[in-house]
């Protein structure tokens, strides 16, 4: 009777902490160097890469010993070290998280010494994604809740993929994490055309902020030459077509590359223009050209990269 009593009473208590857990949302958090800063548990944080001592720093007040990162990048091990933390790179796509590169970060998650930070470039597609895996695996976070935290995190819901990985996630079973290897590398060698979309994407952000400031250097950024920006931006996608990467994708996906050349040829010639005066009309065909610029990188990714994977 009193044993009954006594489970009841704990079976109650587990629901209501339980209950307590899932309206814990994710917490934002501001840190200079770091961009989408989120605290997902004690031991999960998600957000952008760190930028400079400043981003270490405050991840380390806040007891950060392991990093993971999701994206292409290289990422900054040295400074990592300088403040007590070690990476790990599990670098997964915008098409989804396959069932080994899940297993992968759960593992790792599970096993290297908290707290976690995960992120990717942005903080805002894949590295939330790998983090939502990682909390359904060891923070007991529902589906429905790891796609509510998608949301909050801002991950763009054309990429397909990294919702079903959501929505489609079964957490690895004992003996499939045994089988991961526990040496995780702190760096992996990514394919060509990652490390040229990675600095393609450096080159956008830069033209980005250039826009925002009416075509000129952005404010925090005073040495960015709008017309080098261009120029660098078009050698890039010159140099992406010659990756064997590229050529096995076919001539039409080495087409596209060709266009976006192209138009990032004319940014350029258009950022002379307007150094040399005559400014409405050029402001007006820089707005032209760089949406045909954002709008090849978008048509380019749904049509080769953002296809949901098929498990
Ligand atoms: C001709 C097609 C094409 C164009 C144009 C293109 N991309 Fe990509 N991009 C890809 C493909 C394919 C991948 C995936 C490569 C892989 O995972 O192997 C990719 C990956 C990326 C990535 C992810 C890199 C990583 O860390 O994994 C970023 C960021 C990116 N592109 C940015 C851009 C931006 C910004 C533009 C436009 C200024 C652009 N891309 C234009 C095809 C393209």
């Amino acid at each position: 009777m009193l044993k009954r009593l006594f489970l009841s009473l704990a079976l109650a208590l587990s629901a209501s902490f339980q209950a307590g857990a899932q309206t814990n949302s994710p917490v934002p958090l501001k840190a200079e160097g770091i961009e989408n800063f989120f605290k997902l548990s004690e031991r999960v944080y998600s957000g952008a890469a760190p930028e400079g001592d400043a981003a270490f720093v405050a991840l380390q007040k806040l007891g950060i010993k392991t990093v993971i990162t999701v994206d292409g990048s290289t990422p900054n091990i040295e400074l990592a070290h300088k403040y007590g933390m070690r990476y790990v790179h599990l670098p997964h796509g915008y098409n989804g998280i396959n069932t080994n590169t899940e297993a992968q970060l759960v593992k790792a998650a599970e096993s290297l010494p908290g707290p976690i930070y995960i992120h990717c470039h942005h903080g805002k597609h894949r590295g939330p994604t790998a983090a939502a895996i990682v909390c359904m695996a060891t923070e007991g976070w529902s589906a429905d809740r790891a796609e509510t935290w998608l949301v909050t995190a801002g991950t763009a819901t054309n990429y397909l993929g990294l919702f079903k990985t959501v929505r489609q996630f079964r957490p690895p079973s004992p003996d499939e994490l045994k089988a991961i290897p526990s040496d995780f590398p702190e760096t992996v060698r990514a394919s060509g055309l990652v490390d040229s979309m990675v600095a393609i994407d450096e080159r956008w952000d830069n033209l980005k902020a250039i826009r925002k400031a009416g075509y000129d250097a952005p404010k925090d950024n005073k040495d960015i030459d709008p017309a080098n920006e261009a120029v660098i931006l078009w050698e890039h996608f010159r140099e992406a077509q010659r990756l064997q990467d590229s050529i096995t994708r076919g001539e039409e996906f080495v087409e596209k590359l060709r266009t976006s050349e192209t138009n990032a040829h004319n940014t350029e010639a258009l950022f002379r223009q307007l150094k040399a005066g005559k400014s409405a009309e050029i402001r007006s065909q820089l707005d032209k050209n760089l949406d045909a610029i954002a709008q090849s990188c978008t048509s380019c990714h749904k049509a080769t990269r953002d296809k949901a994977l098929s498990q």
